[in-house]
């Protein structure tokens, strides 16, 4: 969603805040601001529609110059993408806000504060806050005590930075539903609401917990609780990459985070695999005892995440004979359902941060899981501080919006977890070992798949003018098409859509003409005949078929049929493996068409709002 930085330094902070942005512009990026308090203690603002080189650029037209500063990116919620929308807000020249998040209640306090008098120059619900601590200010002893009163007055998700032109070296922040964090320099402070943003300045970092309310000087960081009694919160030393925010010698992020995947898939094995099981500690201290236990799991996320999870559940039937459901977040947590005894509850997510598998986590830990397991691409996020275990999937920051490393590197986790779970059911030493030496050889097969970039960067051009596209899939190749499908439609703006192959007869047929490109996904297992069956179905109607199939299952091309030969591999990994063709295949397809790869757009990175 939005995100946030301030700084309180005596140097001049406008380029770290604009460094800070452009580091977070993976989270929104419709409209971006920044403002500074002067030498003369006058708030200045410069605002503009666009990213934040747009933003750059004006404020290199329009310089401006202080030590305190707050900036965004926004990614819009209440009020379109506009100039006036953008943040920071600005109550009487006094109090600048920027905030991430949605007021629920922000109608109702908009019509009080303009009984009072107050004048809205936007349509956000953040501006109500600006005035509304303006209007608390009033009554108070100062900043913090101002925001206090306001925070107790808000319905709805927040991680906020107010900024008093009357206490110049100090930013009060906030957060309720929405990550904040202190990045601690020496004799200045910094806040945002992902460390990456801070990287250039801080390694030392604290996190805000919920309904923490805190205020920051150069010197000086104070916490308090929703009590509003004073807190220490612990300081975590970042060990992540100062470059992570580099594209190198790529085009884009995307293609730059495709092919770090043998790394990444690598990183994540690392240290946690013996010659024939997955380490007890792979999990966290004690999981070995709790998932043990273990009869049914429940795992939730959303959008890519989701789609690993999909894969998980034929794994885990499969492999470890154990039930599994797999629910997306936003549908979990609004509907009553029944837990089964000894149920494990998965969340799986890129960022640890998105609201609704944060919801979903808050409510199912009050349903009777015996535990719950984040899988997740963020240490110190709220996902995984709430978890009572966490699974960290190494891939490094993922700065593309559409998710590629992160994906792969959960489908690498959840396959430890059903060997895991597998052990404890009696699966032989003999099959255990063949799964560990299976995946302990990925990284390699990763490389020799992303060999075939040319091959389906010539491919794509087939696909520049379409304006549809279908993904067949059966089994745990089924998410796998789908995955497909949604990395198409997020970057290329193609309407995809993806079809277990066997459903294929109960309508979508009716699609099938020579327009209608059909890609099928095609491992060779014991699915393929049925598989070819309806290959020859979708033939039959004049469809124009893309093939990725194994090379040892030899597709005969013809003009029709297309084939693109993926090495063989062990049947377990192929859902890992038929990814990585499918990625390059909508970054291809999304560079012809001359669409933004790495922020489509209506998207962001990271969605903490619902
Ligand atoms: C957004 C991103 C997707 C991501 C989803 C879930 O929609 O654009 O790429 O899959 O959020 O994010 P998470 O961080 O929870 O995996």
């Amino acid at each position: 969603m939005c995100g946030i930085v301030g700084a309180v330094a005596q140097r001049d902070v406008v380029e770290i805040l604009l460094e800070g942005l452009r580091r977070l512009e993976y989270r929104g990026y419709d409209s971006a601001g920044v403002v500074v308090l002067d030498q003369e203690r006058r708030l200045q603002r410069v605002r503009c529609l666009g990213k934040v080189k747009i933003l750059a650029d004006a404020v290199a037209r329009e310089p401006l110059q202080g030590g305190t500063g707050i900036a965004h990116t926004r990614w819009a919620t209440h009020g379109q993408p506009s100039e006036r929308n953008a943040h920071p807000h600005i109550s009487n020249d006094r109090i600048a806000v920027v905030h991430n998040g949605i007021i629920e209640n922000y109608a109702k306090l908009r019509a009080q504060l303009q009984a009072q008098g107050f004048v809205f120059t936007s349509e956000t619900d953040t501006e109500v806050i600006a005035h509304l601590v303006e209007y608390e200010l009033r009554r108070s002893d100062n900043l913090l005590q101002a925001v206090q009163k306001s925070v107790a007055q808000l319905h709805g998700a927040y991680g906020m930075v107010i900024l008093d032109k009357d206490e110049p070296e100090r930013l009060v922040l906030a957060r309720s539903g929405s990550p904040m964090v202190i990045g601690l320099g020496i004799g200045e402070n910094f806040v945002a609401s992902d460390p990456l943003a801070l990287l250039p300045v801080t390694r030392r970092f604290i996190y805000l917990e919920e309904g923490d309310v805190a205020e920051i000087t150069r010197r000086e960081v104070r916490i308090y609780d929703t009590d509003g009694q004073p807190v220490t919160r612990e300081i975590h030393e970042s060990s992540a990459s100062y470059d992570a925010g580099d594209k190198g010698p790529f085009r884009h992020f995307m293609l730059k985070e495709i092919f770090e995947q043998p790394q990444a898939v690598a990183n994540t094995l690392e240290g946690r695999l013996s010659e024939s099981s997955v380490l007890d500690e792979t999990f966290g201290n004690g999981a070995a005892d709790m998932l043990r236990k273990i009869e049914h799991v429940q795992i939730i996320a959303c959008g890519t995440s989701y789609h690993s999870g999909l894969v998980a559940r034929y794994w885990m039937e499969e492999i470890a004979g154990i039930s599994c459901n797999v629910e997306i977040a936003s549908e979990f947590r609004y509907r009553k359902s029944v837990v089964r005894p000894n149920s494990l509850l998965v969340t799986i997510s890129q960022s640890g941060e998105t609201a609704d598998t944060l919801a979903a986590l808050r409510l199912g830990k009050t349903l009777g899981y015996v535990t719950s397991l984040a899988i997740c691409n963020v240490a110190g996020s709220s996902l995984v501080r709430e978890s009572d275990l966490a699974f960290m999937t190494r891939a490094g920051t993922e700065i593309g919006v559409a998710s590629t490393k992160a994906f792969t590197t959960q489908l690498v986790g959840l396959a430890m977890l059903v060997l895991a779970l597998a052990k404890n059911r009696g699966l032989d030493t003999e099959q255990q070992k063949e799964l560990v030496k299976a995946l302990k050889g990925l990284p390699g097969l990763l490389e020799d798949t992303l060999k075939l970039a040319p091959v389906i960067e010539t491919l794509a051009e087939d696909f520049s003018e379409k304006q549809h596209a279908l993904f067949l899939g059966r089994g745990e190749e089924y998410p796998i098409a789908m995955e497909g499908a949604l990395k198409l439609k997020e970057i290329s703006y193609i309407h995809a859509e993806a079809y277990a192959a066997g459903e294929l007869k109960h309508g979508p047929l009716a699609l099938i003409d020579s327009e209608m490109p059909i890609i099928v996904v095609a491992p060779n297992n014991d699915l393929l005949e049925k598989l070819t069956s309806n290959i020859e179905e979708v033939r039959a109607r004049g469809g124009m078929l893309y093939v990725f199939a194994d090379e040892n299952a030899h597709f005969e091309p013809s003009p029709d049929l297309k084939v693109i030969n993926l090495p063989h591999c062990h049947e377990w990994l192929t859902p890992i493996i038929y990814t990585i063709p499918l990625q390059l295949l909508s970054y291809y397809v999304a560079v012809i068409r001359g669409t933004d790869v790495d922020q489509p757009r209506n998207l962001a990175k990271s969605v903490t709002v619902e």
